[in-house]
């Protein structure tokens, strides 16, 4: 029997208000839709998308950094949508998040030390003697000569800034943590040494992750599965390597032909069109206003998603269609 998922998550909802407060109410923007998702221990779950799909909602819903709603959302047994308040302090630590822009979230006055004990002292961890071991230990886990604690953001590269925002996530031992695009401003040959770094922490420390670009080679990388995420639905979700190489999703095709040097000219799916609006999306297939392949039945319902492989589901109401 496999064991049971660290993260589970239900049909997650949600929404933002737009506009003025109006005769009719407020108006509100759907961007997540019945969104089911689960991360088992030790396993890499990519997020892929485009810009606006909802990916970094999902990622702050889950770390319950915005307000969402869900049938279910469950962490290590805690069903986050009762959680008492000490309960939520003890699963900050245990839930981490590694931004995009490594310069941003560290702030420019803070040596390393600092920012590394600040992480420890907000849980009260690491006090005393062992402290400075701790330091030591987290600069080694993430490839820093620990001379590097006394140094301050401005002094390192990019690629540097990230594995001290990745310190500083692993200093609390977490179980989970979502990288948010945690690459993607770095350099090519920079990104690869990050997720290098990634995959060899999964393996030492049996960490989970929700990992969240929208460049599908990246995600692919890392991931053990791959959820493909469109206007806020998931199109597609499998393991990685069926993803990638036998898509089911004309959505994921078209996203894996927009690679460069991957298909052959006759084989490119090209998605036609502008993403619509969250506010106008198209009724039935979300996706059908950008598909080469519609049909009038595209239009009619939300197709649900169905298996099409071993732990591989797509929502696509056509199965004739040779991706
Ligand atoms: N605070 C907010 N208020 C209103 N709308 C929001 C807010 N945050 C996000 N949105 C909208 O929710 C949708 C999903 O946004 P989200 O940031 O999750 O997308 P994303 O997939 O992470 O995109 P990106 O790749 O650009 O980071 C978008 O339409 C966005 O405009
Ligand atoms: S359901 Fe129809 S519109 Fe949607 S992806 Fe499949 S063929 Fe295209
Ligand atoms: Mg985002």
């Amino acid at each position: 029997m496999s064991a049971p998922p660290l993260l589970e998550v239900e049909s997650l909802n949600k929404s933002y208000p737009v506009g003025r407060r109006g005769l009719f109410g407020k108006h509100t923007m759907q961007v997540l839709h019945d969104v089911n998702l689960s991360v088992a221990p030790g396993e890499v779950l990519g997020l892929v998308g485009e810009s606006g799909s909802g990916k970094s909602t999902i990622g702050r819903a889950i770390l319950r950094l915005i307000r969402s709603q869900s049938q279910t959302m469950r962490f290590d047994g805690i069903d986050l949508n009762t959680i008492s308040r000490p309960q939520l302090r003890d699963l900050r630590r245990r839930m981490q998040i590694i931004f995009q822009d490594p310069y941003a979230s560290l702030d420019p006055r803070k040596t390393i030390r600092a920012v590394l004990s600040e992480a420890l002292d907000a849980h009260g961890l690491h006090k005393g003697a062992g402290r400075a071991a701790r330091l030591t230990e987290l600069m080694g886990l993430v490839g820093l000569d620990p001379s590097f604690l006394d140094r301050r953001p401005h002094e390192f590269s990019g690629g540097q800034r990230q594995r001290i925002g990745i310190a500083r996530a692993l200093a609390v031992e977490p179980r989970f943590i979502v990288c948010d695009e945690a690459v993607s401003a770095l350099d090519v040959s920079i990104q690869a040494q990050v997720l290098n770094l990634l995959a060899e922490l999964r393996r030492k420390t049996g960490i989970s992750l929700l990992f969240i670009s929208h460049d599908l080679s990246v995600v692919r990388f890392i991931s053990d599965r791959v959820m493909v995420l469109y206007l806020g639905r998931v199109m597609e979700v499998g393991p990685a390597d069926a993803v990638h190489f036998a898509p089911k999703h004309p959505y994921t095709a078209a996203l894996i032909s927009a690679e460069p040097g991957l298909h052959h000219e006759s084989r490119r799916i090209r998605l036609s069109g502008e993403t619509p609006s969250p506010l106008h999306p198209p009724s039935g297939c979300v996706s059908r206003s950008r598909c080469p392949y519609p049909q009038p039945a595209c239009a009619d319902t939300v197709p649900p998603l169905k298996t099409v492989g071993d732990r591989h589901q797509s929502a696509c109401i056509r199965d004739d269609i040779l991706l």
